[in-house]
Formats: structure tokens, sequence, C-alpha cells
């Protein structure tokens, strides 16, 4: 009998106690296996209670719950880790001790559920000889090697419902209602999201936008008679030849934040654009409650085929959806690349022709 541990890493997506739950009852009824959740990220190894049995009953009533029962880490990277020492603070590689701790364990197999950099983790213990398979999650679905990732259905789907709001407000008041989505380097979601909620201008990091084209669009729709407009941006847009915008930088063992170009974007508007503007950030709303039933199914989908992957012994591999079949792709082969919209593709296309600006008309 296997005795594997559950872990799950990095920002929480709807889902992921989804996977939790299709991974434990897949490992219990079909494998036999010995499952264990590890609490927040990889720091539960070195906490009291911190690696515990699931059964039947830990994963019962949890798939519509957003979040994750196991609680995660920013923070747990074992080959990164922060340590005062001499009074001095250092990058060490604590990949020893996990290691150590992990056989000690008695744990035979790890299944690690987090985005691009837990699955770098991931693939790190792999190379040091632990079995290791990951699962794909992030809301911002920039994970290469497969389709999509769960938790971007649940925050297209929030994201396309703050559009529908802002419409009514910007349509009554005449006024330009921006609205700032997450997504990191990738534009999927304020993309995505912007055409499900009849964005009018759409800027995502792919595609560095200017001024003079958003302001051309919204003074088009003015003189056509529409005296509103929606502008989607995601959160790593930049103007052409400028900067991404960030509000927090990167230290302290975080990587950088960003934040802010809604306001920039905003400002520029109402100043040159002569229309009254409003700017709103969709934050953390965009990627907490219950997932969709897309996330949900997609979740244990993945959970399921982690377990089978672990059951055939095909280490260092994660699952992905291609098309309509589920596999697994190498590690390697997952983080060789990070998924970003493509700038010449059949949505971009299709936006294109249904007169949306991407900001970068001339
Ligand atoms: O990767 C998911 C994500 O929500 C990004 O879209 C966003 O930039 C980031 O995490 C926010 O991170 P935090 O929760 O640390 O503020």
């Amino acid at each position: 009998m296997k005795r594997i541990a559950l872990s799950t890493g990095g920002g929480d997506a709807p889902g992921l106690n989804a996977v939790i739950r299709a991974a434990t009852k897949t490992a219990i009824n079909d494998h036999g296996m010995e499952v264990f959740g590890i609490r927040s990220g990889l720091d539960g190894l070195f906490e009291p209670g911190g690696v515990f049995p699931l059964s039947h009953r830990e994963v019962r009533g949890i798939l519509p719950l957003g979040g994750t029962i196991l609680g995660s880490a920013s923070r747990g990277n074992p080959f990164m880790r922060k340590v005062i020492k001499d009074g001095v603070e250092i990058t060490e590689d604590v990949t020893d001790e996990y290691i150590e701790r992990i056989k000690l364990l008695g744990l035979d197999a790890l299944l690690l559920i987090g985005g691009d950099g837990t699955l770098h983790i991931a693939n790190q213990l792999h190379n040091r000889g632990i079995d290791v398979v990951g699962v794909p999650k992030t809301i911002d679905n920039d994970v290469g090697g497969t389709d999509v990732t769960f938790g971007f259905d649940t925050a297209i789907n929030i994201a396309t419902e703050a559009f529908d709001r802002l419409h009514t407000t910007a349509e009554s008041h005449h006024r330009v209602m921006i609205l700032e989505l997450m997504g990191r380097d990738a534009g999927f979601i304020a993309l995505h999201a912007g055409m499900a909620g009849g964005a009018d201008v759409i800027l995502i990091p792919e595609i560095p936008f200017s001024f003079e084209a958003i302001c051309n669009k919204i003074q088009q729709r003015i003189a056509r008679g529409s005296k509103f407009s929606i502008i989607s941006v995601a959160e790593g847009a930049h103007p052409r030849g400028g900067q991404k915008v960030y509000k927090h930088t990167e230290d302290d063992g975080y990587i950088a934040r960003l934040g802010g170009i809604g306001h920039v974007v905003g400002n520029f508007v109402e100043s040159n654009c002569g229309a009254e503007t409003r700017v709103t950030v969709l934050g953390h709303i965009q990627r907490g409650g219950t997932p969709t039933a897309f996330d949900r199914w997609l979740a244990t989908c993945y959970g399921s085929e982690a377990v089978r992957l672990i059951a055939r012994g095909r280490f260092g591999r994660v699952v992905s959806l291609q098309g309509r079949r589920f596999t697994s792709i190498k590690l390697t082969e997952c983080l060789a690349e990070p998924k970003r919209v493509d700038v010449n593709g059949d949505t971009v296309q299709t936006a294109r022709a249904l007169g949306l600006s991407l900001g970068d008309e001339s």
C-alpha cells in the first residue's frame, strides 16, 4: 500500500478542494492507498499535526467550498528559504531537510497542487529523487502545456458579473467604467471576461497599448451616440514602451505584486478623453468563493487523474487537459514556457471583428 500526501501551494483558486476530494477518494477507492494532507503548503511537514490523514470523512462536503482545507503558503520554497544567520538575512537551500522529513514520515509520493511556483518546487523535488506528481492550478490560466487550469472559469464568471453591474452605472451616468482584473503577466481573465461582459476596450499584457487608441475608441462611441464605455484592464497591461505598474516590489521572499494600471488609465481618460471615469479593482473577489460547475468538474478530473499517474509510477509529470482528453506531460515540459494569450489567435481575432479596441489601433 502506498502512502501519498497532498499539498496545496501558492495563491488559492476555486477548485482546490475538489482536487483534494477527488484525489483522496480515487486513492482510497481504486488503489487502496493511505492518504495524508500537508498543511500550509509544505510547511506542515515540520509542524506538529501538520501532516494528517485524509479519509472520506475529511473530504465530505468540501466540493463546493472555495479556498483549500489544507491551507496554502506563498513562501514555502525549500530551495530559497530566507534565514537569519549572524544577524544577516540570507537565502538557503534547505531541501535536504524536506527530503529527510518526507522519508521519515514514510511518504511514498507527493501530489502537489499549485501554479508555476509550486510546480517548480515539484520539479526540483523530483530531480532530488522524490516521487512527485503535479496538478496545475491558477485563476490566471498561464500554466504551459494544458488548455485550461481550474479556477480560471470561476474568475471569469465573477469578473463578467462585475462588468454587467458596472454597465448599468456606466450607461446611467454616461461614464467610462474601468475594471482592473488579475492575471499576472497573462491577459486571459481580462480578455475572456471583457468579451463576455461586453467591454469596449480590452488591455492585456501581451498587447502593449497606446493611450491615444483608448481615447479614439471612447470618442468614436460618443460620436455614434454611446455616451459610455467599459474598459477591461489586466493588471499586467502596460503602455507601448512603458512599464508595468506594481503595488509591491519583489522582496522578503514574495514575488512582485502587480496593481494600479487601472488608475493610470483612468486618470488619463478622465483628463484627456472628455469622459467622467471611475475605476474598480476587482482584486481577490475573483479568486475566492465557490467554484463554478466547470471548475468543479475540471478539478475533480485532475485530482483523480493525478492519483492514477502515481499508481502507475509516472512521476515528474503534471496532469493536463488537451482538447477533450485528460493526459499528462513532464513537469519540465509544462514549466518550459508559461502560457500567454495568442495575439494572433481566434479569440483576439474575434474581439477585433466585433469592433473592440485592444489599445493598439493606430
Ligand atoms: O496568481 C494568482 C494571483 O491572484 C494573480 O492573478 C495575482 O497577481 C496574484 O495572485 C495576487 O497575489 P496575492 O494573493 O499574493 O496578492
